[in-house]
């Protein structure tokens, strides 16, 4: 493998395959070790292809016999799969394959997770179940039946005929491969029924293991809010006569959108108000609505090819975060959103990772399911919307169903419904699709006495491996002005940027206004503009909107972080006092409050002083950030108290955003109490809580405070049982501990009886734990890059997707200094010196050495 050079696709080469499928049978007799799957496909030429090569894709599977139309064949094999000369008219074709799901640790195909049978076929999983065509374009009706003795035997689509050790399933729906799911284990339902917008009745179900009963509730409600709110909001019905998740407790990623029978990752779907944090609600919600979702926007509409994904993905996520917004609070879902796109989209595409949101060459798929792909996919519709209004958007998307149904469809038809419904012309939008980098934009401003304000917008993207000459794009930026006095002068405005600097004038204005500039966040651009802090702490108190209100607390906090991280300076005293003033608001929901305080992550402080030329010390970031808290918890210490009281909840627990909000204001305060009292809060929290998020919260803050340990212990105690919260108690460890323990406190962790590698949560909670400890991961002497490296590799033969996942944590390295450069640049020639290293992570480190 390591010698073969490695193959790249290009989008550009994309040719229909040569066949259609019209029907395919799928038999599974399952045993742990040798399962035997029969098939028996339907095939034709395909009028429309010149390649009329019969390619089926297949990877490590032991063919026993193969027939088209009842003749035995003998095709000719390769580690991809095999050819054979077919016939020019429709044919028949029959195969019996053994595939070895116990041994199976990559996760991918058929595999087993605690005894029970599962799937995982997206992108390329399929092939390791039977030959196959195995490509998103390639649609069909299955009907699968299912040999084996257990009580639960699994496919997509509507039940067909069961009896003893056997089922069958009929989906109707055409689909690809990737959406082929099947699940076999001793299960238990937690039932639920719905009632589609026509009338329909569908059975639904949340299979678990046995013992996990009790944590299914809540994701069935948030299934049936999700279904009711595709009708509402999106007129989308359901349809099939049944809708099944599973859990698994071994799975690569969140969850996947199987026709008819989702597969979660066990993190994904479970949940109760002792074992999981409010977070970890927020989150099942939001995932059982996107895998769900994708049952319009991704199986009836599917991609035409790998290089489509964000055409399901980036919608999908687009109308989960609606959902989410309407669900709880819009603005703090607005965000928390941002937040996260800052964490890890942005260093992604302004990396050596960076990628068109449609990428347009690859040699792994799954190195792609990115958070470009999938987040900044979600704002470039965000951006659409903005741009053609909402009324607009909804009919665009009534013909994107109306005209795509049952297609396997591309970028360019997802364009073209939203320029006939508007009659607009998005070419220059649709860079978004096809160019890397995030934009800069720089203002400049301007006010003559005859009351005009000018606004000069410039835009640039820096240059990258994937768009070396970036061309200027359409940015919405969402504009209002406040007078001096804090009053609102002129409303949110759309100004539309199309060129490389653009003025935009506001007339009739008394005096010069203070701008608010790029009102939640209408495009994914870094905003460079020379501000004052005295206008940062004037929007801070008086901006209308909320995300900026939020957004000039971050950059407040960034500018005087990076100050006392760069210069030695002290806290901003405007700061401090703006901040006192947001606590104290009671005006303010306490959600929004609770994302005021936090300050910007230190990973996102590296990044920004690297782009302003300097290299970035993490430890110096890190003391800047602790000394911060410190004077803003002495500054706060009057009034704190009386805060804390003011959020503890008496009614019974409810993950819902009121509450939830509460304890996340709560937890913020505890934090800074804790710096003042020793732990004496935190201990009493502890003590009494009858809830994760409360008890989470406090053995954190008892941990970083060096006062955990007896905690600790009693935690590890309590819940030994329960393999998702022991997640958390690896993970939070590592994420409280003090940068130079970071790296030792991960490993003493991997020597813990309970570090089961092989399971990617634990694995993550460990090791992803510390790749994110950003002044720990990135310790002077290496010691975080070697842990991790090692793990990696040690990692790579089993579960390479993960692997390749993790290597992400490298991809900033040459932010910083050239001693941690070279400790890096080590590390990862050192995996990628392993003989049989997997495709996968060959891939990422390959790009990220550049
Ligand atoms: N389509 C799944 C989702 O809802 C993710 C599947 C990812 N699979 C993979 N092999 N990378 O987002
Ligand atoms: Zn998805």
């Amino acid at each position: 493998m390591k010698d073969a050079a490695p193959k790249t696709i290009y989008l550009q080469d994309y040719t229909p395959f040569g066949y259609i499928v019209d029907d395919v049978h799928l038999t599974f007799d399952l045993a742990p070790n040798a399962t035997r799957v029969t098939s028996r496909i339907a095939f034709r030429p395909n009028p429309d292809a010149e390649d009329t090569r019969f390619f089926l894709h297949g990877e490590g599977l032991t063919l026993i016999s193969a027939r088209i139309n009842g003749e035995e064949v003998d095709p000719e094999l390769s580690p991809e799969g095999l050819v054979l000369d077919v016939p020019a008219l429709p044919f028949i074709w029959e195969c019996e394959v053994e595939i070895d799901p116990a041994n199976n640790t990559a996760l991918e195909g058929l595999y087993m997770s605690n005894g029970m049978y599962c799937t995982q076929c997206e992108a390329e999983g399929f092939r390791k179940i039977t030959y196959y065509p195995d490509r998103p374009d390639v649609m069909s009706t299955f009907t699968v039946r299912i040999n084996g003795d257990l009580p639960v035997l699994l496919s997509n689509g509507n039940k067909g005929d069961s009896g003893e050790a056997w089922a069958e399933w009929h989906d109707p729906w055409p689909k690809p491969a990737y959406l082929f799911a099947l699940v076999a284990g001793e299960l238990i339902a937690h039932p639920g029924t719905f009632e589609t917008c026509t009338g329909r009745e569908v059975e639904l179900n949340l299979w678990v293991r046995p013992g996990d009963e009790g944590k299914c509730a809540f994701g069935m409600d948030a299934l049936k809010r999700s279904m009711r709110w595709d009708e509402e909001v999106y007129g989308r019905e359901y349809d099939l006569d049944i809708f099944n998740i599973v859990a698994v407790d071994d799975f690569n990623m969140g969850a996947m959108e199987n026709k008819g029978l989702n597969i979660f990752n066990s993190s994904a779907v479970l949940a109760s108000p002792e074992t999981s944090t409010d977070m970890n609600f927020e989150r099942i919600e939001a995932i059982i609505a996107h895998e769900y979702f994708h049952n319009w926007t991704g199986n009836r509409i599917t991609c035409r090819d790998w290089f489509q994904l964000c055409l399901k993905e980036g919608l999908t996520v687009f109308r989960d975060s609606q959902f989410t917004a309407d669900m709880r609070s819009a603005p703090v879902k607005r965000i928390s959103d941002v937040i996260d796109l800052r964490a890890r989209q942005f260093p992604e595409d302004n990396g050596p990772l960076a990628h068109p949101v449609r990428p347009e060459s690859f040699q792994e798929i799954n190195n792609f399911y990115t958070a470009t792909v999938y987040e900044k996919g979600a704002e470039v519709i965000a951006m659409l919307r903005r741009l053609v209004g909402d009324a607009a958007y909804a009919e665009a998307l009534d013909l994107y169903f109306a005209r795509h149904d049952g297609q396997a469809c591309t970028i360019e038809d997802w364009l073209k419904v939203f320029e006939d419904v508007t009659g607009r012309d998005l070419t220059q939008f649709k860079r978004w699709y096809s160019q890397a980098g995030t934009p800069r934009l720089s203002v400049q401003d301007d006010w003559d006495d005859a009351g005009t304000y000018r606004l000069t917008f410039t835009q640039s993207t820096p240059p990258s491996v994937a768009s070396p000459s970036p061309q200027p794009q359409v940015i919405p930026v969402a504009v209002g002005l406040l007078a001096p006095s804090g009053e609102e002068v002129a409303e949110t405005r759309l100004l539309e940027m199309t060129e490389a600097t653009q003025s935009f004038d506001f007339t009739g204005l008394p005096e010069r206004p203070v701008p608010s500039i790029l009102r939640g966040f209408s495009a994914p651009v870094i905003l460079e503009r020379e501000v004052t802090t005295e206008e940062r702490a004037f929007l801070l108190a008086h901006d209308t909107d909320p995300f900026n209100r939020w957004d000039a607390a971050t950059a407040l906090a960034r500018t005087t972080l990076n100050d006392m991280a760069l210069h030695g300076a002290a806290p901003d005293p405007a700061y401090l006092d703006g901040m006192c003033r947001v606590l104290g608001d009671d005006g303010l929901d306490p959600a929004y409050r609770a994302l005021m305080l936090a300050l910007p992550g230190q990973s996102e402080l590296a990044a920004a002083q690297a782009d302003a030329g300097h290299r970035p010390d993490p430890m110096a970031i890190w003391t800047a950030c602790e000394t911060l808290r410190q004077a803003l918890a002495e500054q706060a210490a009057e009034m704190l108290p009386a805060l804390f009281e003011a959020c503890q909840v008496t009614e019974p627990y409810s993950p819902d955003a009121e509450q939830s909000g509460k304890r996340a204001l709560g937890g913020a305060l505890l934090a800074l109490l804790t710096r003042l009292d020793g732990g004496a809060r935190a201990e009493d929290q502890y003590a009494k809580a009858d809830n994760m998020t409360l008890q989470l919260s406090a053995l954190g803050q008892l941990i970083r405070a060096g006062k955990g340990d007896a905690q600790v212990e009693a935690f590890y105690d309590q819940w030994q049982g329960d393999r998702l919260v022991i997640d958390k108690w690896f993970m939070l460890q590592v994420v409280q501990s003090t940068p130079d323990q970071a790296a030792s406190v991960a490993r003493k962790l991997t020597e813990h009886p309970d570090f089961n590698w092989k399971n990617p949560n634990r694995f993550r909670a460990t090791l992803g734990a510390l790749a994110g400890h950003h002044a720990g991961f990135h310790a002077a002497d290496g010691s975080g890059y070697s842990l991790l490296a090692e793990w990696l590799i040690k990692l790579d033969p089993l579960n390479p997707q993960t692997t390749a996942r993790m290597c992400a944590a490298f991809q900033t390295w040459r932010r910083y200094d050239s001693d941690r450069q070279a400790l890096i640049r080590a590390e990862l020639s050192r995996i990628a010196a392993q003989p049989g290293l997997s495709r996968d992570t060959t891939e990422m480190v390959t790009r990220i050495l550049g």
